[in-house]
């Protein structure tokens, strides 16, 4: 058991992205064990937690055909019913079988090592609260819909599982090497807003995108956000926004382009985007750069 993390637990954590907010998180961190990871008392959740599950995802469920990427469409069903929220366990049974990976429940958001630790080791943190009725369509926090919805289903592909997996170690490194908010960005701008594109046209791949009814939409459909190739240099040097819509997306062609993209020893290249941050300073979003890969919607 590693101590740091035992020291942690009910101390207050660091969200695991770069967002601004000081209100305390709203778990319950007390039952979270040393890891970070707590038993979900699926008995505590109410009639209306369900209503408000069932409701979100049979909301979201519509939209999907023609803005949600094939893969996440084809996994969603492995989430079982729609009417109540799912048992952990009967999720991670079927995950397990499909790429090896489990869920586990954790009480919000967690300091980054430990959730990069659990990553590493194929598992996916999930929140176990639900966000309540008034907060139907926005969150500040990931709730159990965001987690669950938004993240669960590329975790049945194997090139996107291997890829989050690949994500967890290279965390663990960046944390030794000072490098968390440069590799923050990599997770923005692919597991929560990514794109890519396909002969169909571009689709939604980021669980940000998919467990909001507004973004879905908006990211493969309106003319206002820049929406470039995915280069990974570019995409560590650019800042996101946390507080509406992106301004930039992202945009891979494949997740084998993602993961080999990404499977280099990120050392040099976390100097190389830290020279050009001090040359050019960081880059806005919604910017795009002259030659830069575009695509129009
Ligand atoms: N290759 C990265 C490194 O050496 C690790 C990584 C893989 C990070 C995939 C993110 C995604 O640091
Ligand atoms: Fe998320």
């Amino acid at each position: 058991m590693d101590r740091r993390f035992a020291k942690g637990v009910n101390q207050g954590v660091a969200p695991v992205t770069y967002g601004t907010g000081d209100r305390p998180p709203r778990g319950d961190y007390a039952k979270a064990r040393a890891d970070y990871t707590s038993e979900q008392d699926w008995a505590q959740y109410t009639g209306a937690d369900h209503d408000t599950y069932r409701r979100l995802y049979t909301r979201q469920l519509q939209q999907l055909p023609g803005r949600a990427c094939d893969e996440f469409i084809a996994a969603v069903q492995q989430l079982g019913t729609p009417e109540r929220i799912p048992r952990f366990d009967e999720v991670s049974e079927r995950l397990m079988k499909a790429t090896g990976w489990q869920i586990v429940g954790v009480p919000g958001l967690i300091p980054e090592e430990a959730f990069f630790a659990l990553l590493a080791a194929r598992k996916f943190p999930v929140t176990d609260w639900i966000r309540r009725p008034e907060e139907f369509d926005y969150v500040v926090e990931p709730d159990v819909f965001h987690d669950l919805f938004g993240h669960v289903p590329l975790l049945f592909n194997p090139v996107f599982a291997d890829y989050m997996q690949a994500y967890g170690a290279g965390g663990l490194k960046a944390s030794r090497l000072d490098a968390c908010e440069l590799l923050a960005r990599l997770y923005w701008y692919t597991v929560e807003f990514g794109l890519i594109a396909t002969p169909q046209g571009l689709r939604a791949y980021g669980a940000g995108i998919l467990s909001s009814a507004g973004e879905l939409p908006y990211s493969v459909a309106s003319p206002e956000p820049s929406r470039v190739g995915f280069a990974l240099q570019r995409l560590m040097q650019s800042r996101y926004r946390i507080d509406t819509f992106q301004a930039t997306y992202f945009v891979i062609d494949s997740f084998q382009q993602l993961f080999d993209a990404t499977a280099p020893d990120f050392t040099p290249v976390y100097a190389e985007v830290r020279e050009r941050i001090a040359r050019e300073g960081e880059i806005e979003a919604g910017t795009v750069l002259p030659g830069e890969r575009r695509f129009t919607v």
